[in-house]
């Protein structure tokens, strides 16, 4: 049966972190952006809300909530702050995941759990300078040495690179085999020869911290190892499957961000007499802004629907990303365009959400990329 009702969970889940992202995030979102601020302080609170752990399961000490809802949230946050939105959608849906889905017990315990309250904010390498897309062709590796493994290679891209405390890594211990030689690790900062290059200094996203990783003979304990040796490159796709729907959601709430600004804005300014909104042409991009985004959020939707009941949704996460991340770039600049020459300066914030969108059809797959999974699934299925 199709419901377009949301159940009450989800209801409070919107209500309590539209509000927290009003009240704690929005007042200081131009100055994080200025002057490239991590948001400690946010990220500690939305840890103390349980929004860390959202998708957790409770034995392990998250809130056990369920995709919708964490596309509810993200897209609550990335309306406002679409940095935030990305620190919270890799350590939610890359990096828990993979803890949960994969982990041991043992790492369940060590690590999962403080993940899951926000003691531990994580990240996920994959990414490497010759290896963005072509991601089976990663040159780090994995070296078996009595019950340690050691590292050696670079990793490119990663978000909260120098601020994570826990780092998902993906090596190859045993190259002749492959992909299927990649085997995944949990590294803690700190660890000797595990060191974050700088900040980039980004077009987008400039409070949440990109860098790249230096790895030199890093000794990792053999039960540190996420899932079975050799199955990583697998942990990696199925982890983006969901990540993919995480970085549609922040798209979405960047555009919807956008749009909500549009409107209001359209109703203030006057022009010719009478209110822009009351002008055709204004009426046709505010239109076309709100027919995209219910579409994206349909997809969005689905791909979550389909991920918590346990369907194939590689197709579906790839259509929600490749859509909602295009609309996203084409509402934002819409967005500027009504604003005109005040939608080019700081304080009406659509410049900074222009330059936000332009990375969501960069990473956790490129659109090409996706594009190129979608014709994949569907020869697979036709
Ligand atoms: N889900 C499950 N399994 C998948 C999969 C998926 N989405 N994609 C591939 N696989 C499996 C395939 O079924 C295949 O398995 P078998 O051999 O057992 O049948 C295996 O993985 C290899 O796949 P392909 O043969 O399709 O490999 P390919 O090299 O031709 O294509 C790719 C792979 C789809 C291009 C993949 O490399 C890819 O998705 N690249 C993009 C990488 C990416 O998104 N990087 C993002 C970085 S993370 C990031 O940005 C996070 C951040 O910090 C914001």
């Amino acid at each position: 049966m199709i419901s377009f009702q949301f159940d009450e969970i989800h209801e409070q889940v919107r209500d309590t972190i539209r509000k927290f992202a009003l009240e704690e995030i929005a007042p200081s979102v131009i100055e994080r952006d200025v002057n490239g601020e991590f948001p400690w302080e946010i990220i500690k609170k939305l840890g103390e809300l349980g929004f860390l752990g959202m998708m957790v399961s409770p034995d392990w000490g998250g809130s056990g909530l369920d995709t919708i809802s964490y596309v509810i949230a993200l897209e609550e946050i990335s309306k406002v702050d679409a940095s935030v939105g990305v620190i919270f959608s890799v350590h939610n849906s890359l990096v828990n995941w993979i803890f949960e889905k994969y982990g041991s017990d043992y790492l369940k315990e060590k690590y999962l759990r403080r993940l899951a309250t926000g003691e531990m904010i994580g990240a996920y390498c994959l990414s490497e300078p010759e290896a963005g897309s072509d991601a089976t062709q990663i040159k780090t590796s994995a070296r078996k040495v009595g019950d340690r493994w050691i590292l050696n290679g670079s990793k490119n891209w990663i978000t909260t690179g120098q601020n994570a405390d826990l780092y998902v890594v993906f090596a190859n211990s045993n190259f002749e085999l492959g992909y299927k030689g990649i085997t995944c690790f949990a590294i803690e900062k700190g660890t000797p020869g595990f060191e974050p290059g700088k900040k980039e200094d980004k077009m987008g996203l400039r409070s949440s911290d990109t860098t790249s990783i230096s790895i030199t003979n890093v000794e990792v304990p053999e039960e540190n190892v996420i899932g079975n040796v050799g199955e990583g490159f697998y942990i990696a796709m199925r982890g983006l499957n969901g990540g993919r729907i995480g970085i549609a959601a922040q798209a979405l709430g960047i555009a919807q961000g956008a749009f909500e600004a549009s409107v209001r804005y359209a109703k203030e300014r006057k022009a010719f007499g009478k209110p822009i909104i009351e002008h055709q042409l204004i009426q046709a991009k505010l239109a076309q802004m709100s027919m995209k985004i219910n579409a994206a959020r349909l997809l969005i939707y689905k791909a979550a629907w389909l991920r918590d009941n346990g369907y194939d949704h590689i197709q579906e996460s790839s259509e929600a990303k490749l859509f909602a991340t295009t609309i996203a770039n084409e509402i934002t600049r819409e967005a500027v365009q009504i604003h005109g020459g005040y939608g080019y300066v700081r304080e009406y914030h659509v410049e900074r959400m222009m330059r936000d969108a332009k990375v969501t059809e960069i990473y956790e797959g490129t659109s090409e990329i996706q594009h190129l999974v979608i014709a994949r699934e569907i020869m697979k299925r036709w």
